[in-house]
């Protein structure tokens, strides 16, 4: 094996065991500098390597001890990463975040940052989810500088901050909660777990228009941006991961908040249907694929006769400009107009469906709703509808077909290209559509 270069050419980069005046490599006179010396030359930096010669040890992962956690984040916590946990101020996040650490603190160094509530606070919620924690530490500081010191001093290798809104920079005059407080303390804390490879959690309100408050900055800083879902009404929770260095996105795990804290669901696919729900106008059933489960939500719709001159288009759960694409389809490719209609629309549950394929139900939904005519409780739909009115497939559509039956559904609506092509019996009458306007006729005929 060579011996490490320790001379190399400013000119072409070559690398060689001893000084010489002249470059072997390029030619060049009086280019060969010592790196890392003080010889004057450039400072050489980190070299770049070959791709094939990196040795990747698998990546390292923690377990928070919640799976659903550990499956948003891609199988577990990884040393080093930073995390960024979003949601409404009362959705849960202190609460899942001590729970995780309680649990991580059995086996490392683990140090819960409080801004928002006094240590006090944050061990009676401890106690009263009846954790045990005895190597947890806590800290109550909003100075970033403190923390840092502190957490140089007690070496953590998981931390938390909760909330990044309330840490702020000495030096910087804005108050804490501002944008340039919030970036600026959390790029000083993502320097410290970046350089003590620590895994670090940051907490983060959401404001109302649904954005981290100020620091939307922060998604790009993190290695994984988590947001917190969920009614208000229900005890159920969702967190998808949005971004992920470590693992997919759009994974969702599903908790239910219990006096005991959040539970895990570990199957969730029923979750958010109502079972005593009656046949009533203007709600469907879609099968959407959210991560790597189905999940069987129920997507309703409401119009009614605007009395304004600007009817409203309202979608909760939904994206709210698909939802005036999807209008206009239904009056191109469904001979159905709703210029003088409100249309609002809603999934049930608070869960937000990100995915295309919730375009046929949203529509079927609206018709539904339009023609006071109920759709069957036990049909399901999904499925992509195209400007040109065409039904495009979506992914894993057997698996749609396979959960849905498996609920006791008996028809679905879907389009022709996830029809099963081998005929596979799996106990549903599986309607393929090509058109809209067919998916419209079946509706109608049903
Ligand atoms: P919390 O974790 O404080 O929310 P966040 O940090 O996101 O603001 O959760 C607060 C809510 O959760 C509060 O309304 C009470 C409820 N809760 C339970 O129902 N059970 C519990 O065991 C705990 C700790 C909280
Ligand atoms: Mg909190």
């Amino acid at each position: 094996m060579k011996g490490r270069a320790s001379y190399q050419c400013r000119e072409c980069g070559a690398q060689s065991a001893q000084w010489a005046g002249r470059c072997d490599g390029c030619g060049a006179w009086n280019a060969i500098f010592e790196v890392g010396g003080a010889s004057g030359g450039p400072v050489a930096a980190k070299q770049a390597v070959l791709l094939s010669n990196v040795t990747c040890e698998d990546v390292q992962r923690w377990t928070s001890g919640l799976d659903e956690l550990d499956r948003v984040l891609g199988g577990g916590v990884v040393p080093g990463s930073v995390i960024l946990l979003g949601g409404d101020p009362g959705i849960g996040k202190s609460t899942i975040l001590i729970q995780a650490l309680a649990r991580m603190s059995r086996e490392l160094p683990a140090l819960y940052v409080t801004g928002e509530e006094s240590a006090a606070q944050v061990a009676l919620r401890a106690q009263r989810l009846a954790l045990s924690a005895p190597q947890l530490k806590l800290l109550a500081e909003t100075n970033v500088e403190t923390i840092i010191a502190q957490a140089r001093q007690e070496r953590p290798r998981v931390m938390v901050i909760d909330s990044i809104q309330t840490i702020y920079v000495p030096m910087l005059s804005q108050a804490p909660g501002s944008v340039t407080q919030v970036r600026e303390a959390a790029a000083a804390l993502v320097r410290f777990a970046k350089d003590t490879n620590t895994a670090l959690f940051l907490v983060g309100h959401v404001t109302k228009e649904g954005q981290l408050a100020g620091p939307r900055v922060l998604e790009h800083m993190v290695d994984a941006v988590l947001y917190f879902e969920g009614d208000s009404g229900s005890r159920y929770r969702l967190i998808r991961a949005i971004k992920n260095r470590f693992g997919a996105v759009n994974e969702l795990g599903v908790f239910v908040m219990t006096e005991g804290g959040l539970r895990e669901v570990n199957n969730p696919s029923a979750l958010f249907l109502r079972q005593d729900a009656e046949n009533a106008p203007g709600s469907v059933i879609l099968v959407t694929q959210e991560g790597t489960r189905p999940l069987l939500v129920e997507v309703q719709a409401l119009i009614d006769e605007s009395p304004s001159a600007n009817p409203r288009r309202v979608a909760l759960g939904l994206d709210s400009q698909r939802l005036g694409m999807l209008l206009a389809l239904l009056h191109r490719h469904g001979g159905q107009g709703t210029y003088r209609q409100d249309v609002f629309v809603n999934v049930v549950g608070g869960v937000r469906v990100t995915e295309t394929a919730a375009d046929l139900a949203v529509l079927l939904a609206c018709v539904s709703s339009l023609t006071d005519k109920a759709v069957g409780r036990d049909l399901v739909v999904f499925g992509e509808v195209g400007l040109a009115g065409e039904m495009r497939p979506v992914p894993r559509g057997q698996e749609r077909l396979r959960e849905a039956a498996k609920l006791g559904f008996k028809r679905a609506i879907v389009p022709a290209a996830n029809v099963p092509k081998r005929g596979v019996d799996i106990g549903l009458e599986v309607f393929g559509v090509k058109q809209l306007s067919e998916a419209l006729e079946r509706f109608r005929s049903q």
